[in-house]
């Protein structure tokens, strides 16, 4: 197996793949410290599609899983699938549907499938009317794959307008979207052309700051199952989301083989509307959904990457999980780098479940010291018979971990619990 990444997801997937019986060896690019532990690394960015190829020929792979969206939307799938390799993750154009917001919301339009309004923005003439027909907050959305992190909610007029005005200057054009309210929760849908599953629901939790305050960021820790979403709201997603996507999907000439993730808001009558498609999993959602299949993950993912995941059912626990994101100084604005991290316990393990540190940006330097290299630096997760039990465990853990001026938040789990 190849996993493709270097965050706390893909260390998620690897340590899902080691523990499957059916899987030999697992070789991650770039991977970090902790996939270093329990698989090999190799020193390719997760963005050079060339040298990525040659590694999966070269090593012989069965599999190969892409985490970030980059090398799909630059075409890795495509490349692997012309060599003969199975890829989890869509070809080129499907990674359009996170690639581009526009080519998203259009998509979603032409389905009838729910999600906000838009107006597109492409001179400074059309902000003042844009602005008047959605009532604030406003949400403006820079049309590029920034992370989660290019997009403004703001109730402040000015604000938004500068925000827009700099969009059009820098990208040409810019999307002012109609504020939805409401819970977040996100499903991971494995889906191909015969078919799709979806994982538990998890609900991440986007802002830096306690109470959902502060600047978005990719993700400060996550949860599953999130009880927003009923089986009432499962259906609706089921039938007026997933399934309309999954036809048009298996309908175009290269099929989607891959994670759909699907950002949902669910509002008060429990609609569900889509806030934004994903070709990928989420990180950190995966990091509280993988530990939660109970099956083996490299039969369900190969499933997928040879379009039979119709044949393929899953077996999910009922545990509930929880991850804390420990974020570097300055996170997600300018993170501070390249400090010394020190791990009190790296492992709970009881007979309900137990917990474990996730790494995202960590490296061993060259005297095999743990250092910090990105701005999610690691994870704790705990995983339990309960969601209140599973968090008592991920804190119990990151209380164990020095990094100077890092921060995590305190709440995650608050609108379950
Ligand atoms: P996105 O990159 O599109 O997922 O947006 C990042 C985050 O901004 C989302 O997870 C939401 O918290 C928030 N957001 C995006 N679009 C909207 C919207 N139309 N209404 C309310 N919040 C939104
Ligand atoms: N956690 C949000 C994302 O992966 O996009």
């Amino acid at each position: 197996m190849l996993v493709v990444g270097g965050g706390g997801r893909e260390h998620a997937l690897t340590m899902g793949l080691v523990a499957s019986p059916s899987v030999g060896e697992v070789h991650v690019a770039p991977g970090n410290a902790g996939t270093s532990l329990v698989a090999t690394n190799h020193p390719f960015s997760a963005d050079d599609v060339d040298a990525l190829v040659g590694l999966a020929q070269s090593l012989e792979c069965d599999l190969v899983i892409v985490g970030p969206e980059g090398p799909l939307v630059d075409g890795l799938a495509d490349r692997l699938r012309l060599a003969g390799i199975p890829c989890f993750g869509p070809h080129e154009a499907g990674a359009q549907l996170e690639g581009s917001k526009l080519y998203a919301k259009q998509t979603m339009q032409d389905l009838n499938i729910p999600t906000a309004g838009i107006h597109l923005i492409k001179s400074e003439s059309q902000i003042a009317d844009a602005l008047n027909d959605f009532s604030p907050p406003w949400v403006v959305k820079r049309d590029v794959l920034a992370g989660g992190k290019g997009v403004v909610v703001t109730s402040d007029r000015n604000e938004a307008e500068t925000t827009l005005l700099e969009g059009v200057k820098t990208d040409g054009f810019v999307l002012l979207e109609e504020f939805l309210s409401g819970e977040e929760a996100s499903m991971l849908i494995m889906l191909d052309e015969s078919g799709w599953v979806a994982l538990p629901a998890s609900q991440d939790h986007k802002r830096v700051g306690e109470g959902d305050t502060g600047p978005n960021t990719g993700g400060m820790g996550a949860y599953a199952p999130a009880p927003v979403v009923t089986d009432v709201v499962r259906q609706k997603v089921y039938s007026q989301i997933v399934e309309p996507m999954h036809k048009w999907l298996s309908s175009q000439e290269i099929p989607y083989r891959g994670c759909l993730y699907v950002g949902l808001m669910i509002d008060e009558s429990d609609d569900p509307y889509v806030v934004e498609y994903n070709v990928r999993f989420g990180d950190p959602e995966t990091q509280v959904t993988i530990p939660l299949i109970s099956s083996d993950l490299y039969e369900l993912l190969f499933s997928v990457a040879t379009g039979q995941v119709a044949t393929h059912t899953p077996i999910f626990s009922d545990a509930s999980a929880l991850t804390v994101v420990l974020a570097a100084e300055g996170y997600p604005n300018s993170p501070r780098k390249g400090l010394p991290i020190s791990i009190e316990t790296a492992m709970i393990a009881n007979e309900d479940g137990g917990a474990f540190i996730h790494h995202a940006g960590t490296r061993y330097d060259v005297d095999g010291e743990l250092v910090s290299s990105g701005g999610r630096v690691l994870a704790s997760t705990g995983i339990a018979p309960s969601l209140d039990e599973a968090r008592n465990l991920a804190y119990s853990l990151m209380d164990g971990i020095i990094l100077e001026g890092s921060h995590f938040r305190g709440d995650i789990g608050f609108r379950a619990l």
